[in-house]
């Protein structure tokens, strides 16, 4: 179907009806549509009827997805389906088959095999996996950023308590890519076995070189673990060409996928390094205590136990989906267009600093900000009344504002946001 033909029909027309002048301020369902206008990423459109496709109202301006991400009615309905399904007979719903899938969609989305992915509850629990999984000892080094989330500081920080290993920090540049490649080569020793770096940080949304870190790191015999909560979903790579040994993701920030979902991606030559702690069933394929036997299973799904949710894993699969019907090419061109509106808007406001990188491909569809009148909580507080829900950065001492901008925001609320911000100060 053309999109004229779409706008014509009655689905099409109570989409567009439903958000004409961005004004739908009920929490009225307009269900997963099953026809979808052509995909556009020019057309705005086509992005109001992504729009439709989200449960938010149009009340407050959700700008948080850093923080977590907003899921469709097509996840949130598999969801809930799946769990329907699954409570009239009482049972878990275990399937390889459709484990399968998810991972093979997802292994589509990240440029990696699916037998390199486990699932998890979220990013944490991965970095977990990774920090107490390899062979670290009292005295090994590793190097990590001075901007880490707390996901991915206190794993290793309880590491550096309990076994004694030595952490070595550096402050992420705005400078150039070259420039954190280079203040990690400066850290470097002979004990140096790891590097743990966000694939984007948390604070600034600065994308950092992995590939070129990858390719240092390969020539010294040292290990590289990408903290990716904030890239998934968001714009599209390939775990194989960027050339980390391990990567962690939340399923539930630019993913879509519905709360306490993730996944772990582990290179399959490091599947043996990275040993799996926390096992039971389905870590291994079958066990003999009497022969005091037991293999892990080949693929990474060694690092899964025991029961789990399916509906969480199924919604997820229908977040995948959802992604790939948008494509991430056209998803990463929306998210960039709406921060790149929001980067320039903020940069014309007096007393504002964006701390965000200048250059187009360090910068995310994460932008921070700090105003030089206002102290960051104040300002949040600020937007907090103009319904525009945001975060505040404290990691690194940044002391400043973050602004996340994914496919289901309008360039309307980004508007919202920068005349906010404009009268937060009438100096
Ligand atoms: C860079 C980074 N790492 C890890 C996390 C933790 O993610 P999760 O809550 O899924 O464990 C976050 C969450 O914001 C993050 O920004």
């Amino acid at each position: 179907m053309r999109r004229s033909d779409f706008f014509k029909t009655a689905l099409g027309a109570a989409a567009v009806a439903g958000l004409s002048g961005f004004t739908r301020r009920d929490n009225k369902a307009i269900r997963p549509a099953e026809v979808w206008p052509a995909i556009d990423p020019e057309d705005e459109q086509f992005w109001k009827f992504v729009r439709t496709q989200f449960p938010l109202t149009d009340e407050r301006a959700y700008l948080n997805t850093g923080g977590l991400g907003a899921s469709p009615y097509a996840v949130i309905d598999a969801v809930k389906a799946k769990m329907d399904e699954l409570e009239k007979v009482a049972e878990t719903g275990h399937s390889e088959e459709l484990w399968k899938e998810v991972k093979t969609d997802a292994a589509q989305l990240f440029g990696c095999d699916p037998t390199e992915l486990a699932f998890t509850r979220n990013a944490t629990e991965g970095i977990n996996i990774v920090c107490n999984g390899l062979p670290l000892k009292r005295g090994d080094e590793m190097i990590t950023t001075t901007h880490e989330h707390v996901g991915n500081a206190v794993p290793w920080l309880a590491l550096l308590k309990r076994e004694g290993i030595i952490i070595n920090l550096f402050e992420p540049s705005t400078l150039s890519a070259q420039e954190n490649v280079d203040r990690i080569e400066k850290l470097i020793t002979k004990r140096t076995r790891l590097i743990s770096v966000p694939h984007a940080t948390t604070t600034t949304g600065q994308v950092l070189p992995i590939k070129a870190i990858a390719a240092l790191t390969k020539t010294k015999g040292i290990w590289l673990f990408v903290d990716g909560a904030q890239t998934a979903g968001m714009f599209p790579f390939s775990l194989h060409d960027l050339g980390c040994d391990a990567y962690a993701t939340s399923g539930h920030k630019w993913m879509l996928g519905p709360k306490e979902t993730g996944f772990l991606y582990v290179r399959k030559d490091m599947l043996d390094v990275v040993q799996p702690k926390t096992v039971g069933a389905y870590s291994g394929n079958g066990f003999d205590l009497e022969k005091r036997t037991f293999d892990f299973t080949p693929s990474a799904q060694r690092y899964e136990y025991g029961t789990v949710s399916i509906p969480l894993r199924f919604g997820l699969g229908a977040a995948i989906r959802f992604l790939q019907k948008i494509g991430m090419e056209n998803v990463w061109k929306r998210d960039q267009s709406l921060s790149t509106r929001l980067f320039t808007g903020l940069k014309s406001i007096p007393y504002v600093t964006v701390l965000s990188p200048e250059s187009k491909t360090e910068r995310s569809a994460l932008v921070t900000f700090k105003h030089e009148k206002v102290p960051y909580g104040d300002l949040q507080r600020h937007l907090d009344t103009y319904k525009l829900r945001t975060r505040g950065v404290g990691e690194g001492g940044v002391n400043a504002l973050r602004i996340s901008t994914h496919l289901y925001n309008m360039p309307e609320e980004v508007d919202r946001a920068l005349e906010a911000i404009k009268s937060a100060y009438k100096g």
